[in-house]
Parts: structure tokens; C-alpha cells; sequence
């Protein structure tokens, strides 16, 4: 287990605590953006404790489906025993390494992960194979990139430098990752990323 794995094993199980009511209306509210219907099947990457499966589950209904992928165990196993619905599962995994099958989800998305992705390469090149085409891939935090680098770095330890990728360098990554097009919205307190498969 690496350092940055540890430390979510160990804190991880937590963090969902720190979120507001005001924060998870602005997380639905942008998920609502992205429209998301009935039997839709979305895999969360580092889902946490299942912050976005209520969320989600209320849009996809029973004909959709949820999976998770978190590398912490404990945070894994919390989620899975929040949500014991037969549509939503919990897979643990790193997220650079997806034990999925090509073009099984309509929407991959990321919720206050993203930047904490060591391999963030290999985990679009990876989202872009689990996509059907046409899916997207979206990345969200709610704070832009300079807050949450000056926050993360606050914090120290194992996330001292976990950052999210500027226009360009995402660019880059999306490209590499054959992902055709994308849209970037980074502001003081939003940053939100998607990357559309074709
Ligand atoms: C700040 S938490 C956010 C969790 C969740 N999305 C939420 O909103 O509650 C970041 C999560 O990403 C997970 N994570 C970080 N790097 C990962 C990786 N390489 N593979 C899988 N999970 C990872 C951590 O274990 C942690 O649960």
C-alpha cells in the first residue's frame, strides 16, 4: 500500500462529514446539468463513501446502475454499507488499473478526486475504454485549481501536491487519452472538467 492510500485508508472513512448541505445542492445541481436519465450506468472513480450515489441513484432509477472504484478498503467498505441497493456496487481498485470491460458506462465521473489521482493519464486513457461511445468523463471539485493546490498544500503529508492539470495540461491528458474534445470551467470555487468520447 502506498503512503497516499494509507492515509485514506485511514482518514478517508471521514471526509463525506466536511461536506455541506450547501455543497451537496451544488454537486446535484451540477450533476442535473449533465442530465442524467433513467437506466443510465455511471462509474463514480474514487466514490469515497458514496457521496454521489444518493445523487445519482435518484436520476438512474432502478433500470440504471452505479459503480464505485476506490483504492481504500475501509472507505470501500463504508460505501458499500451505505448503500446495499442491487443497483449500486463498490468495487475496490486503483482507479489507473479499472477491472471493467470496454464500453459499459454512459458517464464516468469524479467527485473531489480527481486531483488526487497519481496516474491521472493512465486513468483517462482507462475511462475512455470503460465509456460507450459517445459517454463522458467529468471531473468535479468544488473549489478551482489554485484554492484547492494552496489547501492541499496547507494540509501537507501524502496530498501536499496533489493538483489538478491547468487548461493545457488537461488538454494534453484528454488528447493522449483519445478523448476528441473537453470543456474545462475553473473559477475560485468551481473546477469542472469533461471530456466527451466520441
Ligand atoms: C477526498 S476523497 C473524495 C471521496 C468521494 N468522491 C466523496 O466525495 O466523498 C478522495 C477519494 O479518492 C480515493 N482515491 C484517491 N486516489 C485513488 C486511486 N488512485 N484509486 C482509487 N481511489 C483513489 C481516496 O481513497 C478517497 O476516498
Amino acid at each position: 500500500m502506498d503512503e497516499k492510500q494509507k492515509y485514506f485508508d485511514a482518514f478517508g472513512a471521514e471526509w463525506d462529514k466536511e461536506l455541506t448541505a450547501e455543497d451537496l445542492e451544488r454537486l446535484s445541481n451540477i450533476i442535473d446539468n449533465f442530465h442524467v436519465s433513467q437506466g443510465l450506468k455511471v462509474c463514480d472513480l474514487g466514490c469515497g463513501t458514496g457521496v454521489l450515489f444518493d445523487i445519482l441513484r435518484r436520476r438512474v432509477g432502478e433500470s440504471g446502475f452505479i459503480v464505485g472504484v476506490d483504492f481504500a478498503s475501509r472507505v470501500a467498505h463504508k460505501a458499500h454499507h451505505n448503500f446495499p441497493f442491487h443497483n449500486v456496487g463498490v468495487v475496490e481498485a486503483d482507479v489507473c488499473c479499472l477491472p471493467f470491460g470496454d464500453g459499459i458506462f454512459d458517464m464516468v465521473v469524479s467527485f473531489a478526486a480527481f486531483a488526487h489521482f497519481s496516474h491521472k493519464d493512465e486513468t483517462i486513457h482507462q475511462a475512455y475504454h470503460i465509456l460507450k461511445p459517445g459517454g463522458r468523463f467529468i471531473a468535479i471539485h468544488l473549489v478551482g485549481r489554485d484554492e484547492l493546490a494552496r489547501e492541499h498544500h496547507q494540509h501537507g503529508g501524502p496530498i501536499d501536491h496533489d493538483e489538478l492539470p491547468d487548461r493545457e495540461q488537461l488538454a494534453e491528458m484528454f488528447s493522449r487519452g483519445h478523448f476528441p474534445n473537453f470543456e474545462l470551467t475553473d473559477t475560485k470555487s468551481l473546477y469542472l472538467a469533461v471530456g466527451f468520447k466520441d
